[in-house]
């Protein structure tokens, strides 16, 4: 055809009567690699009416039936990884070895959370009047957990595909509909996935993608009368969300600035080849990266040779040759990156690398020897440099950490398990990792950030009950 991606709304792929479409730029060459449909809002409202219809027959659809679902669309997933990996590399400049996780791993996710939702929505709780004071045993509950109708599923560019299924496959399981707005960049690797689903065989309307431009549909989508629950990561367009949008449930994943506290007892070659891992994977470009490190003075030269040793064996290049640091997202991106290494180096911060940037591939950089004057002591890079502050004391660090406005997740490396656990109370994040860099995964266990970094509590079991709300049903006895 045109060459211009198709959406999909009723079950079908349509081109978009706007007769537009909005380029995806490919970060490495920085020229437009596909093309999306950008999409109106009569078209949303399309597809909203859709998903409110097709969500009352899903809701009656048997629990054991939705899951069988999306076990199909989970092993489609695991099927189509090496196109799906290819759009990542090509839409996000991610290294051809991790877009290839990001498939597996999102195929995982959708079976885990069919399995997780036959569990958990499959028993109720059954309560009994007469435990409060002054009654009788004469009334009998009995609880359900009942779909909230249509959830607005907004990812971000670094997990397109995982952090969609993320939402996606709680939302199903709990007996929801689904409308995915995929970030620009990964698009097509979104469609791809959801084409996943299509062959799944899931009901026309159940699940609708809709491309377009943020200006349009972006605000019209979020404040749209017919849905019931908004899931987004990304940025700060969460807060601006959060405050438009209306009596909804709310999850939120957003900015973090995670805090790697190294105390002198640690074990320097474990922390040191975390740091790296989480300071340079997917070249900064993840919330869970981290974003700060806070090191005792008495173990700083040392740790600092070790990274340095690490950061210098780092490959610079292309995604499709799998090199571990490749071009950030966007140009604009890399110039917000540049705009906090000119100013950390006119403030006197140690360079550890010299720093280098070609179009928006940027050399991996450590900065020692930052100070709190530094607007890369609290900002978020999303790229690959990494700032150390040398600290004396362990409160000192904590102190930093807490006074960030984010508070996604933090680290502590120590030996000492009695030190770890106090620091980990005393760190105002929604995880603390001891002795390993801040990650998400495993996809069961819970996520969520405190502060400016989000609302509610994400991790497949919470997600499921989140997308799902209540409902009792009293027994009056006679
Ligand atoms: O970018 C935000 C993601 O939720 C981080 O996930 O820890 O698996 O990279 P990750």
């Amino acid at each position: 055809g045109d060459g211009v991606f198709k959406y999909y709304s009723s079950g079908e792929w349509k081109k978009s009567s706007s007769g537009k479409s909005v380029p995806i730029i490919n970060p490495t060459t920085r020229q437009p690699h596909f093309k999306v449909q950008a999409c109106t809002q009569e078209e949303v409202n399309k597809l909203m009416e859709e998903a409110k219809t097709a969500q009352k027959l899903w809701a009656k659809t048997p629990l054991w039936k939705r899951a069988e679902l999306l076990h199909k669309a989970a092993a489609l997933l695991k099927e189509h990884k090496v196109p799906i990996a290819e759009c990542l590399v090509k839409e996000i400049a991610k290294p051809s070895k991790d877009a290839a996780t990001e498939a597996v791993r999102s195929g995982d996710l959708v079976s885990y959370c069919a399995e997780e939702g036959v569990r958990i929505l499959g028993e109720g709780k059954f309560l009994v009047s007469d435990s409060f004071p002054g009654n009788e045993r004469t009334k009998y509950c009995l609880t359900a957990k009942i779909p909230l109708g249509v959830i607005l599923a907004i990812p971000p560019f670094n997990y397109p595909v995982n952090l969609a299924v993320s939402k996606i496959a709680p939302a199903l399981i709990a007996g929801n509909s689904i409308v995915l707005k995929p970030p620009t960049q990964g698009a097509v690797a979104a469609l791809h996935m959801v084409h996943c689903f299509h062959l799944a065989g899931f009901p026309k309307g159940l699940i609708s993608c809709v491309t377009g431009r943020g200006s349009e549909i972006g605000d019209f989508l979020t404040m749209h009368p017919m849905v019931n629950c908004i899931s987004f990561t990304g940025g700060d367009t969460g807060i601006a969300i959060s405050q438009k949008a209306g009596m909804i449930p709310l999850q939120m994943e957003l900015s973090g600035k995670d805090a790697c506290i190294i105390l002198d007892d640690a074990d320097l070659d474990l922390a040191a080849a975390n740091i790296v891992k989480g300071g340079f994977s997917y070249s900064g470009q993840r919330c869970t990266a981290v974003k700060v490190v806070l090191v005792m003075e008495s173990v700083a030269n040392a740790l600092v040779d070790k990274v340095k040793a690490k950061v210098a064996k780092l490959t610079v290049g292309l995604p499709e040759d799998d090199s571990d640091i490749t071009p950030v997202v966007t140009e604009s991106s890399a110039n917000f990156i540049e705009g906090l290494v000119v100013d950390a180096k006119q403030k006197g911060a140690t360079f550890c690398q010299e720093y280098r940037r070609e179009g928006n591939l940027i050399w991996p950089l450590l900065l020692d020897n930052v100070r709190s004057d530094m607007r890369i002591a609290w900002e978020e890079p999303f790229g690959p440099v990494l700032p150390v502050i040398r600290i004396t004391s362990v409160e000192e660090g904590i102190h930093h950490c807490n006074a960030s406005n984010f508070g996604l997740q933090g680290c502590v490396f120590t030996r000492d398990i009695s030190k770890a656990i106090l620091i980990s109370d005393a760190m105002e994040t929604g995880t603390v990792q001891i002795n390993s860099a801040p990650a998400r995964g495993p996809d069961h266990f819970p996520f969520q950030g405190l502060k400016d970094s989000g609302i509610g509590s994400q991790g497949i079991t919470n997600s499921i009950n989140m997308m799902t709300k209540i409902k009792t049903t009293v027994i009056n006895l006679p």
